[in-house]
């Protein structure tokens, strides 16, 4: 393990940080100590005031950067202003995500919740690599538990978000710690009381998929965000890299990743 699980005196990226889960990781960072959080969202006016808010009793300690996930150009002209404003990044956040599985808007959630996951993620691996130059780091991925569980209204989304395990669980085979000094960590969250949880009816991709699912979430299902923000404080201060997290109905964060491995072991050769 690198080691890193301390937030006290890093630097941080969050994607999608502007509001939702991402903004209360941020605050929690801050809490903990960390030196400097950048967060990163589409959303401007939201970005800024959250930047504003936690500057309040963080001074100097964030900056908001507009950033589209889903767009190259954007990810790299960000990526690079936050490296000139910290130096040294120690930490990134890969959280922005969509969950709409509609025709129109279900390409731009893949390029959001996994080709903006990939590029950042391989951008942190070049500018965190200890061989190289860098000084470590960790990279935490936002997964789903519809990565675990096929739910057949939503498989775009399941999809993605089962790509980001397994993407997370390749890149942190052995000897990539070792090597660099980095650690990949992923945390797979069941249904959070946020604003992505609101009109999924409108979010499947055939209303006639969905019905018995979407009547089992209702307000009162859905997880507080105070556990899944503990989950994550939990996991970032103790695990280790390759390590798979699981966090719902407000329970303590469980390491799933004996789960996980007995899984990819009964298909190894
Ligand atoms: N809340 C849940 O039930 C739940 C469950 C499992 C996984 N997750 C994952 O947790 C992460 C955070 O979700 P949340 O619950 O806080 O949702 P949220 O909708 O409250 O927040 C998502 C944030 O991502 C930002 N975002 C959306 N598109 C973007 C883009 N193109 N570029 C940059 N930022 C963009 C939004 O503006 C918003 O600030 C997501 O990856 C989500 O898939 C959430």
């Amino acid at each position: 393990m690198a080691g890193l699980g301390d937030i006290t005196g890093k630097t941080c990226l969050i994607t999608g940080g502007a509001s939702g889960l991402g903004a209360l990781y941020a605050e929690a960072f801050l809490r903990e100590g960390a030196k400097h959080v950048a967060i990163l969202d589409i959303v401007e006016e939201k970005g800024k005031e959250t930047a504003e808010q936690l500057n309040k009793t963080y001074p100097g300690k964030v900056t908001f950067i507009k950033c589209d996930v889903g767009d190259e150009y954007s990810i790299s002209k960000s990526f690079n202003q936050v490296v000139d404003t910290v130096k040294q990044l120690d930490v990134v956040i890969n959280n922005a995500g969509i969950f709409n599985d509609s025709p129109t808007i279900w390409r731009k959630s893949c390029d959001v919740n996994w080709q903006g996951l990939v590029s950042f993620s391989m951008r942190a691996v070049k500018h965190m690599r200890k061989d190289e130059g860098g000084a470590g780091g960790t990279i935490v991925n936002i997964a789903s538990v519809a990565a675990l569980r096929p739910t057949g209204c939503f498989p775009i989304y399941c999809g993605s978000k089962a790509a980001v395990l397994h993407f997370s669980q390749s890149l942190s085979q052995a000897p990539f710690e070792e090597e660099t000094g980095i650690r990949v960590l992923t945390i797979c969250l069941g249904p959070t009381d946020t604003a992505i949880m609101k009109n999924l009816a409108e979010k499947r991709y055939d209303k006639k998929f969905g019905d018995l699912l979407l009547n089992r979430i209702t307000e009162d299902s859905l997880q507080k965000t105070e556990p899944a923000v503990a989950a994550f404080n939990t996991m970032f201060k103790h695990a280790s890299n390759g390590s798979v997290w699981l966090s719902e109905d407000n329970q303590p964060v469980e390491d799933i990743t004996p789960k996980i491995q007995t899984f990819y072991k009964s298909f190894a050769k």
